[in-house]
């Protein structure tokens, strides 16, 4: 397994090109199974995730080819049954149900496991998938759904922690092609629903109210080709605007969309980070004194939980108390170990990281665990003086493209280490 070796303590400068959406373009590349008809999607990133879903839509039956950027998708004869062991190990994979069940009326995947942010269940994909008319039969690892019609339905999506950002995908790509008309209330308002609603729309499909927790579907009878360009991650653009203000930099983030990023622009100015923006363009530069802020993490518009382990990376430098709430992922703080084998004060108390900043942060070997627990240790590694060793970046490169690439452009002197 590759790891990430980084000398720390050199400020970050220069500009850095924003990657498309990693968590928009794995539901629009599920519903690319919605149609027979050819499919090309633009600004997709480069990924171990996209490339693995590319894996499952083969699997399926589609003709796939992704160059490194394009993608296209063509799911002129496809099967209902997903490889059990393909689907499994990635989680994003579940939003294959909705699309399968429109378009064949019947799909058979595997479970998805928890994983180490939290439980993960999906009983809101299925309870929103029955409202439609699904039978739903879980049996040995499997999901067996069938539904010989698909009708529209009143479906309330709120669970204990909010809106679900996959199971509205899933809903409302079953929904497209169903009878009648869907109204999907405490739908997710993330900007991801609102691409794939966007491709979707340009398919044909009738979807009215994306951004907005009331989505109004009206069933159509098919969907066509369609060609579509992936909005920018705003995790991305977020944990660069971290890691500039973290090494004590300057950053243009290229690409950035600051209307995906309010709350976390907020945060991090209310933290002292300078933030301008001009034209397509977002200046990231660091504090002259950074300050302690909290969080509490929030489905969108809140700030993102995918963004929390990297503001407390950032918050390790901050002299005084930070504390850091996660309402969205019970066990999302296992990073919070790996940043005290850097220097970092910090107590973890039921759903909150109580961080005492300020304490010299120096080199280490760390263990990444998930994606942006990943991404939190990098940006330690950069802040800290002398060296940090961050193993099984594996997690890294599912959701950020050529990181190490990016970050060493703007100056800072990492290195990928293949593994042993
Ligand atoms: N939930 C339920 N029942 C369900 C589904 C979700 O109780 O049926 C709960 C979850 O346990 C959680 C909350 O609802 O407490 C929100 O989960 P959600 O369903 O919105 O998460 P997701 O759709 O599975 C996506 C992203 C995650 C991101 C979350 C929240 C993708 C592929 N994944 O997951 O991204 O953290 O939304 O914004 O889009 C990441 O990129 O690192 C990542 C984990």
């Amino acid at each position: 397994m590759d790891s990430f070796l980084i000398e720390g303590g050199t400020p970050l400068r220069g500009e850095v090109q924003v990657s498309g959406s990693k968590n928009a373009v794995l539901p629009i590349m599920a519903a690319t199974l919605l149609t027979a008809e050819t499919c090309v999607i633009r600004r997709v990133p480069d990924l171990s995730d996209v490339r693995f879903m590319c894996r499952i839509l083969s699997s399926l039956g589609a003709e796939v080819d992704f160059d490194g950027s394009t993608l296209t998708v063509r799911a002129a004869n496809i099967t209902s049954t997903g490889d059990y062991d393909l689907i499994r190990k990635m989680r994003g994979s579940i939003c294959i149900l909705g699309p399968l069940l429109a378009r064949l009326h019947q799909a058979t995947v595997s479970l998805p496991g928890g994983c180490v942010i939290g439980t993960r269940p999906i009983d809101l994909h299925l309870k929103g998938l029955r409202c439609l008319g699904t039978q739903i039969r879980i049996d040995s690892g499997y999901i067996h759904a069938t539904a010989p019609e698909l009708s529209g339905a009143m479906v309330f999506l709120g669970g204990r922690a909010g809106p679900t950002v996959l199971g509205t995908a899933n809903v409302i790509m079953a929904a497209v092609l169903a009878e009648g008309v869907t109204v999907i209330e405490s739908a997710a308002c993330e900007p991801e629903v609102v691409d794939l609603i966007d491709f979707l729309n340009a398919m044909g499909a009738r979807i009215q109210g994306a951004g907005s927790p009331t989505l109004t579907i009206t069933g159509v009878r098919a969907l066509g080709g369609v060609e579509h360009e992936v909005i920018p991650d705003r995790i991305e653009a977020g944990t660069f605007a971290v890691a500039a203000a973290a090494s004590g930099g300057e950053v243009i983030l290229r690409g950035a969309r600051p209307d995906h990023l309010g709350a976390v622009l907020d945060k991090l100015q209310e933290a002292g980070v300078p933030i301008e923006r001009r034209g397509g363009a977002l200046t990231v530069g660091s504090a002259r004194a950074l300050r302690p802020v909290d969080v509490t993490t929030m489905p969108y518009s809140g700030f993102p939980t995918d963004m929390q382990a990297q503001l407390m990376a950032l918050m390790c430098l901050a002299p005084g108390t930070s504390i850091l709430t996660e309402r969205i992922f019970e066990s999302r703080f296992m990073h919070a170990s790996e940043l005290m084998r850097l220097g970092a004060d910090i107590g973890v108390e039921g759903p909150s990281a109580i961080v005492k900043g300020g304490r010299p942060l120096s080199g280490a070997e760390v263990m990444a665990s998930d994606l942006r627990a990943s991404a939190a240790l990098v940006i330690a590694g950069i802040a800290a003086s002398g060296r940090t060793q961050v193993h099984r970046v594996y997690h890294l490169d599912r959701g950020y493209e050529r990181m190490e690439v990016k970050l060493e452009k703007l100056g800072a002197r990492i290195q990928r280490v293949p593994g042993e």
